[in-house]
């Protein structure tokens, strides 16, 4: 039986993840900072899909706390074979003139430094199996600036970098490591916009629709899987077509 763990997999695009893989048959590893919350999901997708599912509570800024967690799952399901770093903090509305100290360390330690060991973590189980596969959520955020999110930039482009290094130095033993890079993506956070702001957000897309969780996981299905076994140290962009925009889109001539 194949093994995937997704961190913050209890709401949004983790659980179309999780979701994803748990009606592929798969048995599923789901993080939150919040345990209860984490054995909630694991035991609701157990029920649904028939599958063996385990909740954990990670703090991703905390490494010691990282280290245990993938202790445990190699204890309790014995294998990983994929592994999609989810958990971020969005850093939203940090104007880079007045970025403290602390805001940096938030964000980094948990995007970033978090992610960096969680990938130490999952490789290091993996490379005992001499196979893996690892996801690295990222954005469009690390090629394309909009004002406030410096650091979450900064943060997912030390994370495109990071997909590399990993799929040069981890080759050797099987594992795969790809970054996937979405634009917009509905979540809760969509239910505060008006419909006239949603209207004038998808209206900046090529598509004219953002991404669904489950666009997302379609993508991540393809990277975590052997759907995509000679693919390694790429960047699969789920985004509408923002990337293609060097001008603000409007749908014909400017
Ligand atoms: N939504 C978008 O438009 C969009 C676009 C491009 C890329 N992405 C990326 O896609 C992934 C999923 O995005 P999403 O919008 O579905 O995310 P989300 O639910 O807001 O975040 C994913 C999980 O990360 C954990 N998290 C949030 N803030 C945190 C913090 N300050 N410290 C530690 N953990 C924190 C939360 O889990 P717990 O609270 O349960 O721990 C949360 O459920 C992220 O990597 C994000 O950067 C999102």
């Amino acid at each position: 039986m194949s093994t995937i763990f997704i961190t913050g997999a209890v709401k949004n695009t983790g659980l179309a993840i999780a979701e994803k893989f748990a009606e592929n048959g798969y048995d599923v590893a789901v993080s939150s900072r919040k345990a209860a919350d984490a054995e909630k999901c694991a035991e609701e997708l157990s029920k649904k899909y028939s599958i063996k599912a385990k909740g954990y509570g990670l703090d991703l800024s905390d490494v010691d706390d990282i280290i245990r967690v993938f202790d445990e799952i190699k204890n309790d399901f014995g294998r990983l074979d994929t592994f999609v770093a989810n958990s971020a903090n969005l850093g939203v509305d940090e104007d880079l003139l007045s970025v403290t100290k602390e805001q940096y360390d938030d964000l980094m330690n948990v995007n970033l430094r978090g992610t960096y060991f969680c990938c130490q973590r999952a490789a290091l189980i993996m490379k005992e199996q001499k196979k893996g596969s690892i996801v690295i959520m990222g954005s469009v955020h690390y090629k394309s600036s909009i004002w406030g999110r410096s650091l979450y930039a900064a943060s997912k482009g030390g994370l495109a970098s990071l997909t590399r290094s990993m799929a040069f130095e981890l080759g050797q033993y099987g594992i795969r490591t790809n970054y996937l890079c979405a634009g917009a993506i509905k979540t809760e956070r969509w239910d505060n916009f008006t419909e006239e702001q949603i209207a004038a957000r998808r209206a900046n897309w090529p598509v004219g629709l953002e991404s669904t969780g489950e666009d997302i996981a379609n993508g991540v299905f393809y990277l975590g899987t052997d759907l995509s076994k000679t693919v390694s140290g790429t960047d699969l962009t789920i985004d509408s077509g923002i990337e293609t925009c060097l001008l603000p889109y409007k749908g014909g001539k400017h």
